[in-house]
């Protein structure tokens, strides 16, 4: 047998498939693995993708679970790695390992409200879990998604938000840091959204993303409201190597955030106060 065959660090082949532009800098792009396999990940997990020649780094996964052939991955261009799949087009073979990490416990919201936050980037892997709930919308209360960007020109999804908001059946609010010309929405932070929603706060789990800076805010005024300590999850990510649990780079105390995370409960982490 060679080590291909058993070596966890050799990413399996994969086929750029499509790409579509977000925004200025954050491009959607699918995958298909050439083993035909689907990605089976949870939502909120992880895969670490190879530009072969250039390097590897963690992003988030933004399809469905049950999306059977293809995945998607919600990109900003940023580094080595980002730029250099930025450059590829159709057809473009890349490496993939994972799916990794500790996902949004969605069994555990059924039959509850779920309160979505979204700061930039953060909305790229609560797609996966909103897009499962939605397919499975009947066995879930309230859907809320609260929404904030630093500038109307940094916000993705956009078409896909409007459609969202258009349902009738997922109340979606959005703000802004800084408006400009283009924006007629709301413009504060994203903690100015929560006091205009009514939420049954023993009833709502609370699914998070975003930059660091905002949890602590979002988390203090959601106790406020009495949601529960243990009904609130959030994503923590950290500079990863491995993404196995191995080399040490992803540390928060004694826990890897590659492998107990990305996804923590609140209760697991609240004493780790630096780390949020
Ligand atoms: C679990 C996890 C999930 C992630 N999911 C996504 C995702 O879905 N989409 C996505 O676009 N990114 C995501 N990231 C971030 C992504 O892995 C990093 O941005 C990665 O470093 C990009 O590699 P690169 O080689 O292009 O950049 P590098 O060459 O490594 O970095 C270039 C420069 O940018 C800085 N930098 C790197 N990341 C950031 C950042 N996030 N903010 C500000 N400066 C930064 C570096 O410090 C460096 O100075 C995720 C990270 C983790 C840990
Ligand atoms: S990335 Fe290596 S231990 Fe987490």
């Amino acid at each position: 047998m060679s080590i291909k065959n058993f070596s966890p660090y050799v990413p399996r082949p994969a086929t750029l498939v499509a790409k579509q532009k977000l925004s200025d800098f954050v491009t959607l792009f699918t995958f298909e693995q050439d083993n035909g396999k689907p990605l089976a990940h949870k939502p909120g997990q992880f895969v670490n993708l190879s530009i072969y020649g250039v390097g590897e780094a963690p992003f988030s996964i933004s399809s469905p679970p049950e999306q059977k052939n293809v995945f998607e991955l919600a990109v900003r261009k940023i580094g080595t790695v980002t730029q250099a799949l930025h450059a590829l087009e159709p057809g473009a073979k890349i490496g993939i390992r994972g799916p990794y990490g500790s996902f949004f416990p969605v069994q555990q919201f059924v039959g509850k409200d779920t309160l979505f936050v979204a700061g930039g980037l953060g909305y790229i892997p609560l797609r996966s879990l909103l897009r499962y709930q939605l397919r499975h919308r009947e066995e879930f209360g309230r859907i809320i998604v609260l929404i904030g960007t630093r500038d109307p020109k940094e916000r993705i999804f956009t078409e896909q938000i409007k459609r969202l908001g258009e349902r009738g059946d997922v109340e979606v609010m959005e703000t802004v840091d800084r408006g400009d010309e283009t924006w007629q929405g709301n413009v504060g932070l994203i903690t100015t959204l929560l006091p205009k929603v009514q939420i049954d706060a023993a009833g709502t789990f609370v699914a998070m993303v975003g930059p660091p800076i905002m949890y602590r805010f979002v988390i203090a005024d959601c106790r406020k409201i009495g949601i529960p300590a243990d009904q609130i999850y959030v994503s923590l990510e950290r500079k990863m190597k491995c993404g196995l649990g191995k080399c040490g780079h992803c540390q928060i105390n004694d826990l890897n955030a590659c492998i107990d995370g990305p996804v923590f409960r609140y209760t697991d982490i609240e004493a780790y106060q630096e780390a949020i």
